[in-house]
């Protein structure tokens, strides 16, 4: 599995991506598409940045009966996306029901992967808000292993959860890992982060890093500064 560094690209404008993505000549990032440009330029935008040779994560994060969530998956699955996620959340049976909506008919299907406890949610908030009296890092976990037993890729997780998601659910389950800074940056509303050097350390297979890059001054060195951390 070759480790990667995932740009979020939460932009609200096509403008606003593409002026971004203008500024990469030598190499092409994976890109992130989430809610907020998604919402704002529909599928289009998908297929633009696809055509110029982007690998792209769709997350939509969706979380809704399984008989919606299969639909809504063979629609994503039709827009040749290389990555695209749900909330564990939303249970097993929701998660078979998106692997069936997800997979095409000659068998091929985008990477599925699960966000299991936001990287912005404590685990006080999480016992005051959503009432989940288990230790964070044993949620996370037992998410992981539904989403295992589901057939998924992957979860969505802290670095610092990513060495017990393999310990639980084998070494070739993806971790997928937000919540990246680096040491000399603004933390912003992220609660459980950790820096490149440490999540390749911690063994993520791919780091999602938005405004550490996006809000940077030098969105391309920073990009390199991640990669140079994360992958070489
Ligand atoms: O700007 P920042 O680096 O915090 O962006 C992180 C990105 O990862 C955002 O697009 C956010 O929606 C996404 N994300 C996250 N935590 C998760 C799942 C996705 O921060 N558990």
């Amino acid at each position: 599995m070759g480790k990667d560094v995932i740009v979020a690209c939460d932009f609200s404008s096509k403008a606003d991506v593409m002026a971004f993505l203008d500024r990469f000549s030598s190499r092409k990032p994976f890109v992130k598409i989430g809610m907020e440009l998604f919402y704002a330029e529909g599928a289009e935008i998908v297929r633009e940045i696809k055509a110029r040779g982007h690998k792209i994560f769709l997350d939509l994060k969706l979380c809704d009966i399984p008989n919606t969530v299969k639909k809504s998956m063979h629609v994503l699955s039709g827009l040749d996306v290389d990555m695209c996620n749900l909330h564990a959340f939303g249970t097993k049976a929701m998660m078979d029901a998106a692997m069936e909506g997800l997979t095409r008919e000659d068998g091929t299907r985008p990477m599925l992967i699960a966000v299991t406890q936001l990287t912005s949610t404590s685990e006080e908030r999480m016992k005051s808000d959503l009432l989940i009296n288990e230790p964070l890092e044993k949620v996370v976990m037992h998410y992981a292993k539904c989403a295992a037993q589901c057939g998924l890729d992957g979860v969505v997780c802290s670095p610092l959860e990513a060495r017990n998601v393999k310990v639980v659910c084998g070494e070739g389950f993806m971790t997928v890992t937000p919540g990246v800074r680096f040491a000399d940056d603004d933390v912003g509303d992220q609660v459980r982060i950790t820096t490149p050097a440490k999540a390749k350390e911690l063994g993520s297979d791919y780091i999602v890093v938005g405004r550490p890059i996006t809000q940077a001054a030098d969105p391309v060195a920073a990009y390199e500064r991640c990669i140079r951390e994360f992958v070489d």
